[in-house]
Protein backbone atom coordinates (compact mmCIF):
# COMPACT_ATOMS: atom_id res chain seq x y z
CA UNK A 1 0.00 0.00 0.00
CA UNK A 2 1.39 3.19 -0.76
CA UNK A 3 -0.31 6.42 0.69
CA UNK A 4 -2.59 8.87 -1.36
CA UNK A 5 -1.53 11.27 -3.11
CA UNK A 6 -0.04 14.41 -0.90
CA UNK A 7 -2.30 17.70 -2.10
CA UNK A 8 0.57 19.39 -1.24
CA UNK A 9 2.31 18.94 -4.56
CA UNK A 10 -0.51 19.49 -6.70
CA UNK A 11 -1.21 23.30 -7.86
CA UNK A 12 -2.58 25.82 -5.15
CA UNK A 13 -6.62 25.66 -6.46
CA UNK A 14 -6.99 21.93 -7.02
CA UNK A 15 -9.99 20.16 -5.46
CA UNK A 16 -11.86 16.88 -5.65
CA UNK A 17 -15.27 16.82 -7.05
CA UNK A 18 -18.10 15.28 -5.59
CA UNK A 19 -17.80 12.30 -7.95
CA UNK A 20 -13.88 12.13 -6.57
CA UNK A 21 -12.69 13.80 -9.97
CA UNK A 22 -9.75 15.91 -9.41
CA UNK A 23 -10.63 20.09 -10.19
CA UNK A 24 -7.88 21.97 -11.37
CA UNK A 25 -8.70 26.01 -10.71
CA UNK A 26 -12.51 25.58 -11.20
CA UNK A 27 -11.72 22.90 -14.40
CA UNK A 28 -12.17 18.70 -13.58
CA UNK A 29 -9.55 16.98 -15.59
CA UNK A 30 -12.00 15.20 -17.78
CA UNK A 31 -13.45 17.61 -19.04
CA UNK A 32 -9.74 19.08 -20.05
CA UNK A 33 -9.07 16.16 -21.60
CA UNK A 34 -12.28 15.84 -23.74
CA UNK A 35 -11.58 19.15 -24.90
CA UNK A 36 -7.90 19.21 -25.44
CA UNK A 37 -6.95 15.72 -25.76
CA UNK A 38 -3.79 13.88 -24.11
CA UNK A 39 -1.08 14.26 -22.70
CA UNK A 40 -1.83 17.57 -21.67
CA UNK A 41 -0.29 20.30 -19.20
CA UNK A 42 -2.21 22.39 -16.81
CA UNK A 43 -0.88 24.96 -15.72
CA UNK A 44 -2.90 27.09 -12.58
CA UNK A 45 -2.50 30.70 -13.45
CA UNK A 46 -3.14 31.97 -10.25
CA UNK A 47 -0.41 29.68 -8.78
CA UNK A 48 2.02 30.65 -10.67
CA UNK A 49 1.16 34.87 -10.20
CA UNK A 50 1.10 33.95 -7.04
CA UNK A 51 5.03 32.49 -6.85
CA UNK A 52 5.89 35.53 -9.35
CA UNK A 53 4.70 38.09 -6.70
CA UNK A 54 6.29 35.85 -3.63
CA UNK A 55 9.50 36.06 -5.64
CA UNK A 56 9.28 40.42 -6.63
CA UNK A 57 9.01 40.78 -2.28
CA UNK A 58 12.01 38.34 -1.98
CA UNK A 59 14.25 40.42 -4.28
CA UNK A 60 12.65 44.14 -4.21
CA UNK A 61 15.52 45.19 -5.94
CA UNK A 62 15.20 42.57 -9.39
CA UNK A 63 14.20 39.20 -10.37
CA UNK A 64 14.01 37.71 -13.65
CA UNK A 65 11.95 34.66 -14.38
CA UNK A 66 14.18 31.81 -15.84
CA UNK A 67 12.70 31.33 -19.10
CA UNK A 68 14.12 27.85 -19.94
CA UNK A 69 11.55 26.11 -17.31
CA UNK A 70 9.09 27.17 -18.76
CA UNK A 71 8.04 29.53 -22.10
CA UNK A 72 5.32 30.66 -24.17
CA UNK A 73 3.91 34.07 -25.03
CA UNK A 74 1.56 33.71 -22.49
CA UNK A 75 4.07 32.76 -19.13
CA UNK A 76 6.47 35.49 -20.43
CA UNK A 77 3.73 38.60 -20.55
CA UNK A 78 2.36 36.60 -16.93
CA UNK A 79 5.83 36.88 -15.75
CA UNK A 80 6.31 41.08 -17.09
CA UNK A 81 2.88 41.82 -15.79
CA UNK A 82 4.15 40.46 -12.25
CA UNK A 83 7.24 42.35 -12.47
CA UNK A 84 9.72 40.23 -13.15
CA UNK A 85 12.46 40.36 -15.80
CA UNK A 86 12.83 37.01 -18.03
CA UNK A 87 16.84 35.14 -18.16
CA UNK A 88 16.91 34.07 -21.36
CA UNK A 89 19.84 31.54 -22.64
CA UNK A 90 19.68 31.92 -25.70
CA UNK A 91 18.00 33.90 -28.77
CA UNK A 92 15.33 31.65 -29.53
CA UNK A 93 14.11 32.51 -25.60
CA UNK A 94 14.68 36.07 -26.19
CA UNK A 95 12.57 36.17 -29.70
CA UNK A 96 9.34 34.75 -27.77
CA UNK A 97 9.78 37.02 -24.68
CA UNK A 98 10.26 40.03 -27.44
CA UNK A 99 7.34 38.67 -29.30
CA UNK A 100 5.20 38.47 -26.31
CA UNK A 101 5.77 42.06 -25.46
CA UNK A 102 8.49 41.89 -22.90
CA UNK A 103 10.51 45.12 -23.38
CA UNK A 104 14.34 44.04 -24.51
CA UNK A 105 15.53 46.47 -21.75
CA UNK A 106 13.96 43.40 -19.34
CA UNK A 107 15.64 40.97 -20.86
CA UNK A 108 18.83 39.24 -19.57
CA UNK A 109 20.87 37.49 -21.74
CA UNK A 110 22.86 33.87 -20.61
CA UNK A 111 24.66 31.35 -22.38
CA UNK A 112 28.24 29.76 -22.23
CA UNK A 113 28.46 29.94 -26.30
CA UNK A 114 26.69 32.82 -27.31
CA UNK A 115 27.37 33.64 -30.71
CA UNK A 116 27.92 36.38 -32.94
CA UNK A 117 24.70 36.53 -34.06
CA UNK A 118 23.18 35.92 -30.60
CA UNK A 119 25.66 38.98 -29.27
CA UNK A 120 24.60 41.20 -32.23
CA UNK A 121 21.08 40.41 -31.50
CA UNK A 122 20.89 41.58 -27.71
CA UNK A 123 22.86 44.76 -29.09
CA UNK A 124 20.44 45.28 -31.78
CA UNK A 125 16.98 45.03 -29.45
CA UNK A 126 19.11 46.57 -26.80
CA UNK A 127 18.53 43.79 -24.29
CA UNK A 128 18.62 45.25 -20.97
CA UNK A 129 22.29 43.13 -19.77
CA UNK A 130 23.83 40.20 -21.11
CA UNK A 131 25.86 37.59 -18.61
CA UNK A 132 29.07 37.39 -19.93
CA UNK A 133 30.52 33.61 -19.42
CA UNK A 134 34.30 34.23 -20.98
CA UNK A 135 37.32 35.14 -22.11
CA UNK A 136 36.25 34.70 -25.63
CA UNK A 137 32.66 36.38 -25.14
CA UNK A 138 34.20 39.79 -24.22
CA UNK A 139 36.42 39.56 -27.31
CA UNK A 140 33.61 38.81 -29.77
CA UNK A 141 31.61 41.60 -28.12
CA UNK A 142 34.25 44.16 -28.51
CA UNK A 143 34.68 42.72 -32.21
CA UNK A 144 30.68 44.00 -32.46
CA UNK A 145 31.19 47.17 -31.29
CA UNK A 146 31.94 50.38 -33.31
CA UNK A 147 32.78 53.84 -31.92
CA UNK A 148 29.98 55.50 -31.20
CA UNK A 149 27.87 52.38 -30.24
CA UNK A 150 26.27 52.46 -26.40
CA UNK A 151 28.12 49.98 -24.50
CA UNK A 152 26.15 46.87 -23.34
CA UNK A 153 25.40 46.21 -19.72
CA UNK A 154 26.14 42.82 -18.41
CA UNK A 155 27.34 40.59 -15.46
CA UNK A 156 30.58 38.23 -14.78
CA UNK A 157 29.32 35.15 -14.41
CA UNK A 158 31.37 33.73 -11.48
CA UNK A 159 32.04 29.69 -10.87
CA UNK A 160 32.45 29.96 -6.91
CA UNK A 161 33.23 26.55 -6.69
CA UNK A 162 30.14 25.53 -4.22
CA UNK A 163 29.00 21.97 -4.04
CA UNK A 164 25.57 22.34 -4.63
CA UNK A 165 23.98 18.64 -3.79
CA UNK A 166 22.50 17.87 -6.60
CA UNK A 167 22.52 16.01 -9.95
CA UNK A 168 25.81 16.05 -11.85
CA UNK A 169 23.83 17.10 -15.05
CA UNK A 170 22.54 20.42 -13.32
CA UNK A 171 25.37 21.23 -10.79
CA UNK A 172 26.72 24.70 -12.25
CA UNK A 173 28.59 26.21 -9.69
CA UNK A 174 31.45 23.68 -9.26
CA UNK A 175 35.17 24.66 -9.99
CA UNK A 176 34.93 21.71 -13.29
CA UNK A 177 32.18 23.35 -15.06
CA UNK A 178 31.81 24.67 -18.23
CA UNK A 179 30.25 28.09 -16.93
CA UNK A 180 32.03 31.29 -16.24
CA UNK A 181 34.81 32.34 -14.55
CA UNK A 182 36.37 30.40 -11.64
CA UNK A 183 37.14 32.56 -8.43
CA UNK A 184 39.90 30.34 -6.94
CA UNK A 185 42.18 30.22 -9.41
CA UNK A 186 41.56 34.52 -10.18
CA UNK A 187 40.13 34.36 -13.61
CA UNK A 188 37.04 36.18 -11.80
CA UNK A 189 39.20 39.06 -11.09
CA UNK A 190 41.14 38.87 -14.61
CA UNK A 191 37.10 39.25 -15.90
CA UNK A 192 36.16 42.21 -13.69
CA UNK A 193 39.61 43.80 -14.65
CA UNK A 194 39.43 43.53 -18.61
CA UNK A 195 35.49 43.74 -18.42
CA UNK A 196 35.90 47.61 -16.29
CA UNK A 197 38.49 49.02 -18.90
CA UNK A 198 36.11 47.58 -22.17
CA UNK A 199 34.63 50.86 -24.13
CA UNK A 200 32.22 48.28 -25.17
CA UNK A 201 30.90 46.76 -21.98
CA UNK A 202 29.71 48.53 -18.75
CA UNK A 203 29.92 46.22 -16.05
CA UNK A 204 26.86 45.92 -14.01
CA UNK A 205 27.73 43.36 -11.52
CA UNK A 206 28.58 39.88 -10.85
CA UNK A 207 26.32 36.65 -11.39
CA UNK A 208 26.27 32.94 -9.87
CA UNK A 209 24.21 30.43 -10.53
CA UNK A 210 25.11 26.79 -8.48
CA UNK A 211 22.76 24.18 -9.74
CA UNK A 212 19.11 23.55 -10.04
CA UNK A 213 16.89 21.55 -7.85
CA UNK A 214 18.96 22.52 -4.80
CA UNK A 215 17.77 21.63 -1.11
CA UNK A 216 20.93 22.71 0.98
CA UNK A 217 20.84 26.01 2.33
CA UNK A 218 24.38 26.16 3.08
CA UNK A 219 25.05 25.98 -0.67
CA UNK A 220 23.08 29.40 -0.95
CA UNK A 221 24.78 30.89 2.12
CA UNK A 222 28.39 30.18 1.11
CA UNK A 223 27.74 31.14 -2.71
CA UNK A 224 26.41 34.63 -1.62
CA UNK A 225 29.37 34.93 0.76
CA UNK A 226 31.74 34.36 -2.26
CA UNK A 227 29.64 36.97 -4.24
CA UNK A 228 29.11 39.54 -1.21
CA UNK A 229 32.82 39.66 -0.71
CA UNK A 230 33.76 40.08 -4.90
CA UNK A 231 30.96 42.90 -5.15
CA UNK A 232 32.26 44.80 -2.55
CA UNK A 233 35.95 44.96 -3.25
CA UNK A 234 34.99 45.89 -6.44
CA UNK A 235 32.04 47.78 -5.62
CA UNK A 236 29.76 46.56 -7.93
CA UNK A 237 26.31 47.50 -8.19
CA UNK A 238 24.39 44.25 -8.49
CA UNK A 239 25.16 40.40 -7.13
CA UNK A 240 22.62 37.99 -8.88
CA UNK A 241 22.18 35.14 -7.26
CA UNK A 242 20.65 33.21 -10.04
CA UNK A 243 18.11 30.50 -9.50
CA UNK A 244 18.19 27.00 -8.36
CA UNK A 245 16.14 26.57 -5.44
CA UNK A 246 14.83 22.94 -5.89
CA UNK A 247 10.79 22.12 -5.14
CA UNK A 248 9.68 19.18 -3.96
CA UNK A 249 8.29 15.96 -6.87
CA UNK A 250 7.75 13.12 -4.25
CA UNK A 251 4.96 12.91 -0.97
CA UNK A 252 8.07 12.78 1.28
CA UNK A 253 10.48 15.87 0.05
CA UNK A 254 9.85 19.00 1.48
CA UNK A 255 11.50 22.62 0.82
CA UNK A 256 11.84 25.79 1.74
CA UNK A 257 10.09 28.47 0.30
CA UNK A 258 11.67 31.66 -2.06
CA UNK A 259 10.63 33.58 0.57
CA UNK A 260 12.94 31.80 2.85
CA UNK A 261 15.61 31.86 -0.11
CA UNK A 262 15.36 35.28 -0.39
CA UNK A 263 15.82 35.74 3.35
CA UNK A 264 18.57 33.78 3.47
CA UNK A 265 20.38 35.73 0.73
CA UNK A 266 19.98 39.21 2.08
CA UNK A 267 20.79 37.91 5.69
CA UNK A 268 24.40 37.36 4.49
CA UNK A 269 24.41 40.67 2.41
CA UNK A 270 23.59 42.81 5.15
CA UNK A 271 25.82 40.72 7.68
CA UNK A 272 28.72 41.77 4.90
CA UNK A 273 27.53 45.45 4.33
CA UNK A 274 26.95 44.83 0.35
CA UNK A 275 25.59 47.74 -0.93
CA UNK A 276 25.23 46.15 -4.85
CA UNK A 277 21.53 45.68 -5.59
CA UNK A 278 20.93 42.26 -4.62
CA UNK A 279 19.31 40.42 -7.73
CA UNK A 280 18.14 36.54 -8.45
CA UNK A 281 16.21 34.55 -11.57
CA UNK A 282 14.04 31.34 -10.20
CA UNK A 283 12.79 29.18 -12.83
CA UNK A 284 11.78 25.85 -11.25
CA UNK A 285 10.11 27.18 -8.10
CA UNK A 286 7.79 29.68 -9.77
CA UNK A 287 6.29 27.23 -12.33
CA UNK A 288 7.08 23.48 -11.40
CA UNK A 289 4.20 22.92 -8.94
CA UNK A 290 1.45 25.03 -10.83
CA UNK A 291 1.37 22.36 -13.74
CA UNK A 292 0.45 18.41 -13.89
CA UNK A 293 0.79 16.90 -16.91
CA UNK A 294 -2.24 14.30 -17.82
CA UNK A 295 -2.08 11.39 -19.85
CA UNK A 296 -4.51 8.44 -20.80
CA UNK A 297 -3.93 4.94 -20.22
CA UNK A 298 -3.21 2.72 -23.29
CA UNK A 299 -1.84 -0.60 -22.02
CA UNK A 300 -1.22 -2.43 -18.53
CA UNK A 301 1.12 -5.43 -18.90
CA UNK A 302 1.49 -7.42 -15.74
CA UNK A 303 4.78 -9.24 -15.75
CA UNK A 304 4.12 -11.53 -12.79
CA UNK A 305 6.96 -11.38 -10.26
CA UNK A 306 8.61 -8.80 -11.92
CA UNK A 307 6.80 -5.31 -12.12
CA UNK A 308 3.05 -3.85 -14.24
CA UNK A 309 3.86 -1.67 -16.96
CA UNK A 310 1.65 1.23 -16.87
CA UNK A 311 2.12 2.41 -20.89
CA UNK A 312 0.75 6.67 -21.24
CA UNK A 313 0.14 8.30 -24.35
CA UNK A 314 2.98 10.32 -23.49
CA UNK A 315 6.53 9.92 -22.58
CA UNK A 316 10.48 11.16 -22.66
CA UNK A 317 8.82 13.78 -25.32
CA UNK A 318 6.79 15.99 -23.21
CA UNK A 319 9.29 15.15 -19.80
CA UNK A 320 12.64 14.09 -20.08
CA UNK A 321 13.75 14.64 -16.92
CA UNK A 322 13.27 11.17 -15.54
CA UNK A 323 15.40 9.79 -18.37
CA UNK A 324 17.86 12.46 -18.24
CA UNK A 325 18.47 12.98 -14.25
CA UNK A 326 16.46 9.68 -12.98
CA UNK A 327 14.27 12.31 -11.73
CA UNK A 328 11.43 10.71 -9.25
CA UNK A 329 7.41 11.72 -9.92
CA UNK A 330 4.23 10.63 -8.02
CA UNK A 331 1.56 9.60 -10.46
CA UNK A 332 -2.13 8.92 -9.60
CA UNK A 333 -5.76 8.29 -11.08
CA UNK A 334 -7.81 11.54 -12.04
CA UNK A 335 -10.96 10.05 -11.24
CA UNK A 336 -9.91 8.49 -7.40
CA UNK A 337 -7.20 10.60 -5.34
CA UNK A 338 -8.83 8.70 -2.32
CA UNK A 339 -8.16 5.21 -2.74
CA UNK A 340 -5.29 3.81 -1.26
CA UNK A 341 -2.59 3.13 -4.43
CA UNK A 342 -2.14 -0.65 -4.12
CA UNK A 343 -0.75 -1.38 -7.21
CA UNK A 344 3.09 -0.96 -7.94
CA UNK A 345 3.92 0.02 -11.48
CA UNK A 346 6.09 1.10 -13.51
CA UNK A 347 4.51 4.19 -15.76
CA UNK A 348 5.83 4.15 -19.45
CA UNK A 349 6.14 6.14 -22.68
CA UNK A 350 5.69 5.36 -26.35
CA UNK A 351 8.76 5.87 -27.46
CA UNK A 352 11.37 2.43 -28.66
CA UNK A 353 13.10 2.84 -25.85
CA UNK A 354 13.25 0.71 -22.62
CA UNK A 355 14.74 4.52 -20.37
CA UNK A 356 11.28 5.62 -21.28
CA UNK A 357 10.12 6.06 -17.90
CA UNK A 358 7.93 8.60 -16.94
CA UNK A 359 7.40 7.09 -12.94
CA UNK A 360 10.04 4.44 -12.26
CA UNK A 361 8.38 3.34 -8.79
CA UNK A 362 4.95 4.64 -8.57
CA UNK A 363 1.72 3.14 -7.35
CA UNK A 364 -1.62 3.86 -8.09
CA UNK A 365 -5.04 1.92 -7.16
CA UNK A 366 -5.52 -1.19 -8.36
CA UNK A 367 -8.89 -0.42 -10.18
CA UNK A 368 -6.65 1.27 -12.46
CA UNK A 369 -8.02 0.20 -16.52
CA UNK A 370 -7.53 1.06 -19.99
CA UNK A 371 -8.68 4.72 -20.41
CA UNK A 372 -7.94 5.73 -17.37
CA UNK A 373 -7.14 9.51 -16.91
CA UNK A 374 -3.45 9.43 -15.03
CA UNK A 375 -1.76 12.63 -13.34
CA UNK A 376 1.44 13.17 -12.32
CA UNK A 377 1.80 16.43 -10.76
CA UNK A 378 4.60 18.94 -10.64
CA UNK A 379 5.69 18.92 -14.23
CA UNK A 380 5.73 22.35 -14.97
CA UNK A 381 9.21 22.84 -14.93
CA UNK A 382 11.59 21.37 -17.24
CA UNK A 383 8.84 19.27 -19.33
CA UNK A 384 7.55 21.23 -22.35
CA UNK A 385 10.36 23.58 -22.25
CA UNK A 386 13.03 20.08 -22.51
CA UNK A 387 10.33 18.18 -24.78
CA UNK A 388 11.31 16.82 -28.03
CA UNK A 389 9.69 15.47 -31.52
CA UNK A 390 11.37 12.30 -30.88
CA UNK A 391 9.97 9.30 -32.80
CA UNK A 392 7.75 12.04 -34.72
CA UNK A 393 5.42 12.34 -31.71
CA UNK A 394 3.53 15.60 -31.63
CA UNK A 395 4.30 18.01 -28.85
CA UNK A 396 1.12 18.37 -26.49
CA UNK A 397 -1.15 20.90 -25.62
CA UNK A 398 -0.59 23.58 -22.79
CA UNK A 399 -3.67 24.91 -21.31
CA UNK A 400 -3.78 28.27 -18.56
CA UNK A 401 -6.48 27.38 -16.20
CA UNK A 402 -8.32 30.28 -13.70
CA UNK A 403 -11.78 30.77 -12.36
CA UNK A 404 -13.26 27.42 -14.28
CA UNK A 405 -12.22 28.45 -17.51
CA UNK A 406 -9.10 26.86 -19.33
CA UNK A 407 -6.98 28.85 -21.76
CA UNK A 408 -5.33 27.31 -24.96
CA UNK A 409 -1.53 28.56 -24.75
CA UNK A 410 0.13 26.42 -26.77
CA UNK A 411 -1.92 23.97 -29.25
CA UNK A 412 -0.86 20.30 -29.95
CA UNK A 413 0.80 20.03 -32.53
CA UNK A 414 -0.65 18.24 -36.07
CA UNK A 415 1.04 16.05 -38.15
CA UNK A 416 2.00 19.47 -40.72
CA UNK A 417 4.03 20.51 -37.81
CA UNK A 418 6.38 18.17 -38.71
CA UNK A 419 7.34 18.79 -41.96
CA UNK A 420 7.31 22.59 -41.56
CA UNK A 421 11.01 22.82 -41.52
CA UNK A 422 11.78 19.64 -43.96
CA UNK A 423 12.83 20.41 -47.46
CA UNK A 424 11.96 17.35 -48.82
C1 LIG B 1 21.99 30.82 -15.29
C2 LIG B 1 20.75 30.23 -14.77
N1 LIG B 1 19.92 31.00 -14.04
C3 LIG B 1 18.76 30.52 -13.55
C4 LIG B 1 18.39 29.21 -13.77
C5 LIG B 1 17.09 28.72 -13.19
O1 LIG B 1 17.28 27.70 -12.29
P1 LIG B 1 16.04 27.06 -11.55
O2 LIG B 1 15.04 26.72 -12.58
O3 LIG B 1 16.60 25.87 -10.87
O4 LIG B 1 15.53 28.08 -10.59
C6 LIG B 1 19.22 28.37 -14.51
C7 LIG B 1 18.85 26.97 -14.73
O5 LIG B 1 19.61 26.08 -14.86
C8 LIG B 1 20.44 28.89 -15.03
O6 LIG B 1 21.25 28.13 -15.75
Amino acid sequence: MVEKISLSLLPDNTTISEDGMIVFAGVRADDLAKEYGTPLFVYDEEHIRQRCREAVNAFPEGVSYAAKAFLSKAMASLAYEEGMGLDVATMGEAYVALQAGVPARKLTLHGNNKSFDELQYAMDKGIGKIVIDSFDEIAKIEQLFSAGDTPIKALIRITPGVEAHTHEYITTGEEDSKFGFTLSTGLAEKAIDIVNNSKAIELMGIHAHIGSQVFTEESFRRSTEMLAELANRFSLPELCVGGGLGVPYLNDESSISIAEWGAIVRKVCEERGVTAEITAEPGRSIVASAAVTLYTIGTIKELEGIRTYVAVDGGMHDNPRPALYGSGYETFLARDTDSERDMPITLVGKHCESGDVLVRNGSIPSSAAIGDLLVTPVTGAYGHSMGSNYNKVLRPAVVFVKSGQAELVIRREGLEDLLTTDMG
